[in-house]
């Protein structure tokens, strides 16, 4: 792996490629203000039990706690902004045809910061503004508001949920294929600020590297700390949200 803070020789390599799949978590969205799941201090899960209130079983045991929950980090983020590394990727997505390339961008955060800032996302672990009935799955669509109270599916009674994707549970099937897809069949695959730590989503970047049809395909990372990657060959240890308007601008220029 290099240590590669050689902004040069990643813009040469990124040229060259036509396919390129882009992987981000919560560390995306940390400039923003929105917190990580397991930084140190102040990681969701350092302060709260994922179990409790990230599975079916927590939600089974205890639905007002894990609704609470998720209606207090909706009004935590909600006056939340892009931040620069958002509005980097979606200028750089929005030139890619001028560039030739092909970019598939698939986030496992539920914010909708990326969207925000215009860029087409796949979203591996749902949407934090969706709601649904835990019973039939039906969409819940009516606004929701800051209500604590639970509420109730109006075809079969069953009690409304986050629309999010929980510890054991499958992710969604046409944002995952697409995913696959990307990994798969891509020239260049970049991590950003995730830990790698959670599957499937952490598997993308092997995928990307062991494919047999596309055995030059390179792997960064850009994140101020290493995660549990393992095929990584650039390590950009930087913050998304100062590096990436670097890379971009050298890109669309
Ligand atoms: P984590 O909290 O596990 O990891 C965040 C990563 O972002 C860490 O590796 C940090 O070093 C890095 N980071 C922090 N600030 C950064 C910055 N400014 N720029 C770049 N990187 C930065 O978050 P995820 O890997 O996204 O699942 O967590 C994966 C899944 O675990 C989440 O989607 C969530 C959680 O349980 C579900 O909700 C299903």
């Amino acid at each position: 792996m290099q240590n590669n803070h050689d902004l040069t020789a990643i813009v040469e390599k990124l040229k060259q490629a036509k396919k390129i799949c882009i992987l981000t978590g919560a560390g995306f969205s940390a400039e923003s203000g929105i917190p990580t799941f397991r930084d140190k201090q102040t990681g969701l899960w350092e302060n709260f039990r994922a179990e409790e209130l990230a599975s079916v079983q927590g939600f089974q045991k205890n639905p007002e706690l894990v609704w609470q929950w998720y209606q207090m980090r909706r009004n935590a983020i909600k006056d939340k902004q892009p931040n620069p590394a958002h509005h980097a990727l979606a200028q750089w997505q929005q030139h890619a045809d001028k560039l030739g390339q092909t970019i598939t961008l698939i986030s496992q955060n539920v914010d909708d910061l990326h969207e925000q800032a215009g860029s087409l996302v796949y979203k591996l672990h749902g949407n934090l503004w969706q709601n649904k009935c835990s019973q039939c799955g039906l969409p819940y669509t009516h606004e929701v508001k800051q209500t604590k109270e639970l509420l109730f599916c109006e075809q079969c009674h069953g009690k409304i949920r986050p629309d999010v994707v929980w510890f054991g549970e499958n992710l969604p099937k046409h944002e995952w294929q697409v995913a696959e897809l990307a990994a798969f069949h891509c020239d260049v695959f970049i991590s950003i600020g995730t830990s790698s730590t959670v599957y499937p989503a952490a598997g993308l970047a092997d995928i990307a590297k062991e494919s047999p049809g596309y055995p030059m395909t390179s792997v960064i990372e850009i994140n101020p700390n290493p995660s549990l990657a393992k095929v990584v060959d650039y390590f950009i240890p930087e913050k998304a949200g100062e590096f990436l308007p670097q890379l971009v601008e050298r890109m669309c220029k």
